[in-house]
């Protein structure tokens, strides 16, 4: 591989400099992308060709020297394929046709089989993974279960996820089914995408950090932790890292720590010098510029990435080793190209070692 910093800051080990990809890099705030989009007819449609996920997927890396590929697909299509019917509404996000809200709809839900229902997301990824020809590591990705779940039962975005949450108070066991077949998809589409050619996999919680601290153990971590156990992902230099990304887990980072994950992602709430003295080197850290900075000048981008690299730092005995850069959370369909750019800039010049 011709650069593999990702990789090796995954693992924890030296690096010329700290690698640096973008959540959402591939979206709306570039223009070719939505050219793509409307040759496509919908985003629908584009995820589910693979010559055109191919497309969006590297578009960014065409404009920024990004240390990574992220699969360009959505967590929700692991239950669109467990027949829930994913729809998007313009400017209302993603729907079910078919929420699960009854005993019976959470008897129905099984495992899709990898090969047929979720052989468009395989054939995407063996294909960026060609035509990325060993430039930079391809990121595949899922939800995690409570995520998941929370779209699952609202049927689509919420603010107080009083749905989902009604159901985990007042019919636990029912939520523990809901959230075991969704790990066992989790699990098994995650395994599809190693083996179809993804080098790290990212499971994305970002509605975990909406729950209390007992019921994020019982209903979020729990599940992350099986993942992390039961998800094959190789040993030594074959290893592919897993790093569990959560919006909001910053009370939890010992304990995703102990999970067994190779990295753990954080948002912009959380120092990052803490992070590292709280997992004591067990993890790596990959984080956590607030994207709103993005808004900001490129001299305030770059003061921004210069704090974020040295909070890490100073959390690590001055090391820089075991960082990987990121935004808190995914970029906006509003932001300047440019300032993207900035930041992809900055973060190597003020990392190199
Ligand atoms: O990071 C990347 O570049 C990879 C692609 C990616 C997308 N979605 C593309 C996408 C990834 C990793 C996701 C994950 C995803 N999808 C998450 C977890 C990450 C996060 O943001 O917290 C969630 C919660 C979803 C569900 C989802 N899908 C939402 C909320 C939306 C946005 C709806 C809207 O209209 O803003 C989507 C659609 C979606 N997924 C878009 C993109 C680029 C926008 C689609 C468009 O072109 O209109």
């Amino acid at each position: 591989m011709k650069n593999d910093r990702l990789l090796r800051a995954l693992r924890r080990q030296p690096v010329d400099r700290t690698p640096v990809w973008l959540m959402r890099q591939a979206g709306r705030y570039l223009p070719e992308y939505r050219a793509t989009r409307k040759q496509a007819g919908s985003f629908l449609a584009m995820a589910k060709n693979p010559d055109l996920a191919c497309e969006v997927t590297l578009q960014p890396l065409r404009r920024f020297p990004l240390d990574a590929a992220i699969l360009f697909s959505d967590i929700l299509t692991v239950p669109d394929a467990m027949g829930l019917g994913l729809y998007f509404v313009e400017g209302e996000g993603p729907k079910f046709e078919r929420p699960v809200r009854t005993h019976a709809d959470i008897a129905r839900l099984a495992v899709p089989d990898m090969g047929t229902e979720l052989r468009y997301v395989m054939d995407a990824v063996s294909t960026i993974r060609r035509e990325l020809a060993g430039s930079v590591p391809l990121i595949g990705f899922s939800g995690s279960p409570w995520t998941l779940a929370c779209y699952m039962v609202e049927g689509g975005g919420s603010k107080d996820f009083a749905r989902v949450k009604s159901l985990a108070l007042n019919d636990p066991a029912a939520m523990h089914r809901l959230l075991d077949v969704t790990t066992d998809a989790v699990i098994a589409y995650l395994a599809a995408q190693r083996d179809a050619g993804a080098q790290a996999l990212q499971v994305f919680d970002t509605w975990g950090g909406v729950l209390s601290p007992s019921m994020y153990r019982e209903f979020s971590l729990r599940y992350l932790q099986r993942i992390a156990h039961e998800l094959p992902r190789g040993d030594g230099e074959d290893r592919t890292p897993l790093i569990l990304f959560g919006k909001g887990n910053g009370a939890h980072l010992e304990a995703l720590a102990d999970t067994g994950t190779d990295a753990v992602g954080v948002d912009w709430t959380v120092d990052l010098g803490d992070a590292v003295r709280r997992t004591g080197g067990r993890v790596a850290i990959q984080g956590n510029l607030d994207p709103v900075t993005l808004y900001a000048s490129p001299e305030a981008i770059r003061r921004e990435a210069g704090r974020a690299l040295d909070d890490y730092a100073a959390g690590n005995g001055g090391s820089r080793e075991g960082h990987v850069f990121n935004l808190g959370h995914g970029m906006s369909p509003d932001m300047d190209p440019e300032h993207a750019g900035a930041l992809v800039a900055a973060v190597h010049e003020l990392s190199a070692r």
